[in-house]
């Protein structure tokens, strides 16, 4: 990411939290458009769920001014996604349903240079929570 791509995702973030319900609503709406099949992953109420969600994304948007905590709860997010079961093409199917709702939620200014910098945001964390999740499996291999 470049840094005015940083910048980018957090002012925008800041105006998707207006509507932060409307953004987590939308995003499983469209989630589970994509893909019905992964209702039966979702324990949690969908609406606490949808809040959970955001406010995991508002601290990585804040944490990308400090790389350790960052890494951390990249780190810690990724194992429990192991855990829950989550991989592959997964990831690529909530990062679609993710920059829809944050253009529904965010509007005229979800400019393509905006979803560009979001794209980044995202790739960069599905990258990492994902090695997250080979580093895992390679410790449960190793203990075998
Ligand atoms: C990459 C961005 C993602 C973020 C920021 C994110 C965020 C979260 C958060 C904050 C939770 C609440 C529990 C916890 O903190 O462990 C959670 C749970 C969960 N997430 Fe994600 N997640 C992401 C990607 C994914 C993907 C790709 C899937 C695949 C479908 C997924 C499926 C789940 C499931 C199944 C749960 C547990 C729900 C439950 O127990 O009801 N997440 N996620």
């Amino acid at each position: 990411m470049t840094p005015r791509q940083k910048l980018l995702v957090q002012a925008t973030f800041e105006k998707a939290e207006l509507n932060a319900d409307l953004v987590g609503e939308l995003f499983y709406r469209q989630l589970f458009n994509l893909d019905p099949g992964l209702k039966s992953m979702f324990k949690t109420d969908i609406d606490e769920q949808g809040r959970c969600l955001m406010r995991m994304i508002a601290m990585m948007v804040k944490a990308l001014d400090y790389p350790d905590e960052f890494q951390r709860l990249v780190g810690e997010l990724g194992r429990r996604h192991a855990g829950y079961g989550v991989g592959g093409r997964q990831y690529e199917t909530v990062g679609k349903a993710l920059l829809w709702a944050l253009e529904a939620g965010i509007g005229g200014q979800f400019t393509p240079e905006v979803r560009e910098a979001w794209t980044a945001f995202y790739d960069g964390l599905a990258d990492s929570m994902q090695r997250e999740r080979a580093a895992e499996a390679g410790q449960i291999a190793l203990r075998l």
